[in-house]
């Protein structure tokens, strides 16, 4: 279909800043449709886009375009942290206005954007009489690829609420409905996601197969079978289709970023990405107790040691869990005893976070709601005032259950609200907010920098207690690929000692030199050392964790096959180090690196890590060589992976 064909007063279509991208807009009898194709070749068929209502007719045709005006942005913008300091937004800009040609004469906005890797488009409803409380039941916008391609994808609610399982590889048709990020193989050899930028109050989009070439928008309803509530003005979040030729273009994307609003928090001088660590591990281990009892972790005592290792070893945060009434009894059932501002009688967090400030450690606050919503909003700003009050500066939150409130899923309007209510309220209280079970990350830390990680992955803590056997060996080879499009993820690394048991037998399915190569492959500005400390004293490898930054300047995919293997290089944000991480699945294999990324004229020590000739995850993953090397920017570097192993590697400036 080309534009010209079309009711249109003018040229409805733009091509990215390197012209590579071509984004067409038409109207078909009066329905809209969107195109996209890539170096002139078709990948987004057209496919049309529309709205139906409870409270009104719907609005998916009848339109004619009274108003398309286009724009373009080039500048470049800085983050407190990510993956890169300095953001650039190269994009240009349609946007266009329908009417109903009769009846109510509704006025629909779309927006488009198109940058050099990828689009993105909102649906805008401005102020109207005729449409002036929208109570929508479905959004009509699909996706339709030229014929049937290979997908990455997890499920929608069947496995679990917050987005905790494995991705799979298989055919569109062999899916139903996938949630976002979904991440395509194309025939032709290029990678495509699909995702969505700035979910601030609307419902999660997940992709309803219609065809097998085709998914459709579906979003995740209210309990009432609603999707979204919202009052004009109102504008639906960026549907995103990201593009590349290497599975590494998609996850160096900042396009998602791109479409959030800039910060809104006037003071950010408090947010600080921080390592820590946690007393955590012992209880996913069954070793404490989050609830009362002789087993209990979070005692004033036990975490004064916490504390001290923190300090000793130069950690920023102690985690503590199980600290606050209502752990006792089936807490994960019904979260209404949570009690956020009382302690257990054995922890005095007055006495602990002075005890951690002598020592320049912070407490990392906990909440978990176990999913009661209501219970947590009565108490949200006293618990909030109680933490900083005692001058605790982050907080992990938690929704372990099926539903929030009993009723409601997690990624519905409902929770989308709720999340970004809690993360307003910390940031009045200047608290960083680490959430657990949440809806998925489109890019709002972008607005809210206190947004600072998420969990919404099957994380280490499976390695504990997961009745399949914990998390397989190809899993962080896919999750750079597809989870990590949605955002940093508290994935907890570095756990050290591999011998231990628990009733359902799950393991940690990687080497020593893997725990290690993840701080570098998975992204969060707030980094855990997972493991129970004392596993880590005497462990030459520990060292790798203590050095390595979790902000960073710069960050390179220097290869990758999604399920197989990646080798991820990122600059220190405050240093000239630069640290590589490259890890496999349970294959071994040799994996070359050219060092080009260093900088011209500097040498540099190369510390690295990497697993012992006899290493492998299944029986020997404690087997680790580590070595220094100089090296610049000339040099090459080759690793002899073991099967789920990896290597990891401090590069520090020693001459110029
Ligand atoms: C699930 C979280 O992912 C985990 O980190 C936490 O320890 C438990 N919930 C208890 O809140």
């Amino acid at each position: 279909m080309s534009v010209q064909s079309c009711n249109s007063p003018g040229n409805t279509s733009i091509t990215s800043p390197d012209g590579q991208l071509k984004l067409d807009f038409f109207l078909k009898k009066g329905e809209p449709f969107y195109a996209l194709s890539r170096g002139g070749e078709e990948i987004i068929l057209p496919s049309s886009m529309g709205f139906e209502f409870k409270n009104m007719p719907p609005m998916k045709d009848n339109f004619k375009i009274v108003k398309a005006t286009k724009d373009s942005v080039n500048i470049t913008w800085e983050q407190p942290w990510g993956q890169f300091k300095k953001v650039r937004d190269n994009h240009k800009e349609l946007s266009v206005t329908l009417q109903e040609k009769s009846g109510d004469k509704r006025i629909l906005h779309i927006i488009f954007r198109v940058f050099d890797d990828g689009l993105g488009f909102r649906y805008e409803f401005p102020e109207q009489p005729n449409a002036d409380s929208l109570v929508i039941i479905n959004e009509l916008t699909q996706f339709t690829f030229t014929r049937e391609q290979k997908v990455w994808w997890i499920p929608v609610h069947s496995e679990n609420s917050y987005y905790e399982s494995l991705f799979r590889l298989t055919k569109m048709g062999e899916t139903d409905t996938i949630n976002t990020p979904a991440t395509f193989e194309m025939n032709d050899g290029s990678f495509l996601a699909i995702h969505e930028a700035a979910l601030t109050d609307y419902a999660s989009m997940t992709l309803l197969l219609t065809d097998s070439n085709q998914y459709e928008s579906d979003l995740v309803p209210w309990s009432n079978g609603v999707k979204v509530y919202g009052r004009v003005p109102f504008q639906t979040p960026w549907r995103t289709i990201l593009v590349g030729d290497t599975p590494g273009d998609l996850a160096m994307s900042n396009l998602t970023l791109n479409l959030n609003e800039p910060c809104v928090l006037d003071d950010i001088s408090w947010i600080e990405p921080t390592k820590y660590i946690g007393i955590w591990w012992a209880m996913h281990l069954d070793e404490y107790t989050w609830g009362q009892g002789p087993k209990h972790g979070a005692t004033t005592q036990n975490a004064k040691r916490y504390i001290d290792f923190a300090a000793e070893n130069g950690f920023g945060g102690v985690l503590i869990e199980g600290w606050n009434l209502g752990w006792d009894g089936n807490w994960a059932k019904d979260g209404s005893d949570f009690n956020f501002t009382t302690s257990y009688p054995d922890f005095d967090l007055e006495e602990v976070c002075r005890y951690g400030a002598k020592k320049n450690v912070r407490i990392i606050g906990h909440h978990e709601t176990a999913g009661a919503v209501f219970n947590y909003e009565k108490q949200l700003e006293d618990a909030f005032a109680l933490y900083h009050r005692y001058g605790v500066n982050s907080v992990k939150t938690g929704y372990v259950n099926k539903y929030l409130d009993g009723k409601e899923w997690h990624d519905g309007q409902f929770g989308v609200r709720h999340y970004r209510n809690v993360v307003e309220t910390a940031a009045r209280y200047k608290i960083m907010i680490d959430n657990h079970e949440p809806v998925k990350g489109t890019g709002l830390e972008r607005t809210y920098p206190n947004l600072m990680a998420q969990e919404g992955g099957r994380g280490q803590e499976y390695n504990a207690w997961s009745a399949d056997g914990g998390n397989p060996p190809s899993h962080t080879t896919i999750i750079p690929f597809t989870r990590m499009l949605a955002g940093p993820f508290d994935f907890t690394p570095g756990i050290f000692n591999f011998d231990y048991h628990t009733a359902a037998g799950a393991k940690v399915q990687t080497t020593l030199a893997k725990q290690l190569a993840l701080y570098v492959i998975i992204f969060s500005p707030l980094q855990m050392a997972a493991d129970i400390p004392w596993n880590y004293e005497n462990v030459p490898a520990f060292q790798f964790v203590k050095d390595v930054p979790c902000n960073w300047s710069e960050s390179k995919v220097l290869n990758g096959i999604i399920g197989e293997f990646v080798t991820i290089v990122r600059k220190d944000y405050n240093s000239e180090e630069w640290y590589l991480g490259t890890i496999t699945n349970e294959k071994k294999r040799n994996i070359s690196v050219d060092l080009s990324f260093l900088e011209e004229g500097i040498t540099y020590l190369a510390q690295i890590y990497e697993d012992g000739v006899k290493a492998n995850y299944k029986d020997n993953p404690t087997d680790i060589h580590i070595i220094e090397k100089k090296v610049t920017k000339d040099s090459g570097l080759s690793f002899k992976l073991a099967p789920g192993g990896g290597a990891a590697v401090r590069f520090v400036p020693i001459v110029r």
